[in-house]
């Protein structure tokens, strides 16, 4: 491969969501994309207790650049940058960090700036010598000259350009090993049923992959991602394992638009990243995230179910397309309703405990709810991840947990499956072996 598996999901800070293409420094000088802004970003992830919770990289998104390539090299903007990307990888890693940083397959960036294709070997060699280590390469302006008709060719000029990228990095590969992060699946289309999560990962080399639609500070964009998740889950399930899907950046805490998410509403965003093992970076300002948030985002036990060894995605029990208690019908009425109940079940730590996330997708912000809990041992044992006291059994002898939401009941356990009984309200109860 060309190059090396990730072990787990990246964690750190990305600043699209919250900065966008703020360039103007002399207007906004505390949240214009400017080497100070990602310096900024590294001490407080380090100040705030993120960094020790895992959040060590810092990722540079859209903006970044000059209009002109020099000499054919990429630069940074001169007066947003004035010393450099390598000057800002050296802040970061003398601090424990790693540093992310954005480019495009196509002509341009999103944001109009210069992209890589064409430039691919000479770009990747940039970046490699400055010292990055993660490359999300976006998708914008792919080709924008050439007639493409066909959706096969739409589909190949994408393959083109990622592929072309991915050996570029290969090449560069003893000068410095980089995470490569390609949104070539947001792309494509929606339906993740054809997409080539194969050649992406054996061929592009992609470690992970944006699949869906940015994400908003907002729940109705939350929901339709983990709606997606739930028509989708058993395609993206089945990635090659050390490859992660990607379903955008944490919204935990970021006041963009001047709101927050409820509370109920974050935690269930970051318990369901956890469970879809998808990277968590931190959207908002780390700078100013409230204590509330923040506990939210470095909870030990969440973390620890996203970053698992087994490198999976959960698979969905109740409440998603397909799944055995909703056939086709009721599925679509749930999901129109917002008033889906899912489960979503991930082995952890090699077979020895599971993790079952519930998750409440109701807009009503109080009914928003969601519990993680965690059977583990040879006796089992059920635990919620998310209270204060995460050694409390909730399921002993058998008897099971019922939430405002929920009933479980843990039926039987032996060689090291569980059975139980699951019931969401207002719905017929399933059973389930795991
Ligand atoms: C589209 C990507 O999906 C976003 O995450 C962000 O990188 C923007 N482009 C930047 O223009």
């Amino acid at each position: 491969d060309p190059v090396v598996d990730l072990a787990a999901p990246t964690m750190g800070f990305m600043s699209w969501e919250r900065f966008r293409c703020t360039i103007d420094c002399n207007d906004d000088p505390t949240h214009c994309i400017s080497e100070q802004l990602y310096q900024s970003m590294a001490d407080a992830l380090v100040l705030h207790g993120y960094a020790a919770a895992g959040y060590t990289q810092v990722s540079i998104d859209d903006c970044w650049t000059d209009h002109q390539r020099f000499q054919g090299r990429l630069q940074a903007d001169p007066t947003r940058f004035p010393h450099g990307i390598a000057a800002l990888a050296d802040y970061l890693h003398a601090a424990g960090l790693t540093l992310g940083i954005y480019g495009d397959a196509g002509i341009q960036t999103c944001g109009h700036y210069p992209g890589s294709q064409g430039y691919e070997d000479i770009d990747a060699r940039t970046f490699a010598e400055w010292g990055v280590d993660y490359i999300k390469l976006d998708g914008c302006h792919i080709d924008d000259d050439a007639t493409t008709t066909s959706s096969h060719e739409q589909g190949n000029k994408y393959r083109q350009r990622y592929v072309a990228f991915g050996a570029a990095m290969a090449k560069v590969s003893h000068i410095r090993n980089m995470t490569f992060s390609c949104s070539w699946p947001a792309y494509i289309g929606d339906n993740e049923t054809d997409k080539p999560f194969d050649v992406m990962y054996h061929q592009a080399g992609c470690n992970t992959w944006r699949n869906f639609k940015d994400i908003d500070n907002h729940w109705e964009s939350l929901s339709e991602i983990i709606l997606h998740w739930a028509d989708y889950w058993h395609e993206l399930q089945n990635i090659p394992t050390g490859s992660f899907n990607d379903a955008d950046m944490l919204i935990v805490g970021d006041d963009h638009y001047g709101t927050m998410l409820p509370r109920p509403q974050a935690q269930l965003q970051m318990g369901f990243w956890a469970m879809i093992a998808s990277p968590l970076l931190i959207g908002g300002d780390v700078r100013t995230i409230p204590e509330e948030y923040r506990k939210i985002l470095v909870n030990q036990h969440i973390i620890a179910v996203n970053q698992d060894v087994s490198r999976k995605q959960a698979y969905c029990v109740v409440g998603c397309k397909g799944t055995t208690n909703t056939d086709d019908d009721a599925f679509e009425e749930l999901r129109t309703t917002s008033a889906l109940k899912q489960v979503w079940s991930k082995t952890l730590q090699g077979g020895h405990s599971q993790a079952l996330g519930f998750f409440n997708l109701q807009e009503d912000d109080d009914a928003t709810i969601q519990y993680i809990y965690q059977l583990e041992g040879v006796v089992a044992q059920c635990v919620d991840l998310w209270s204060d006291d995460p050694n409390k059994d909730l399921c002993a002898q058998g008897k099971g947990a019922t939430t405002q939401q929920w009933d479980i009941h843990l039926l039987t356990k032996d060689d090291n499956h569980y059975s139980l009984q699951i019931q969401a309200l207002e719905m017929e109860p399933t059973s389930h072996r795991m």
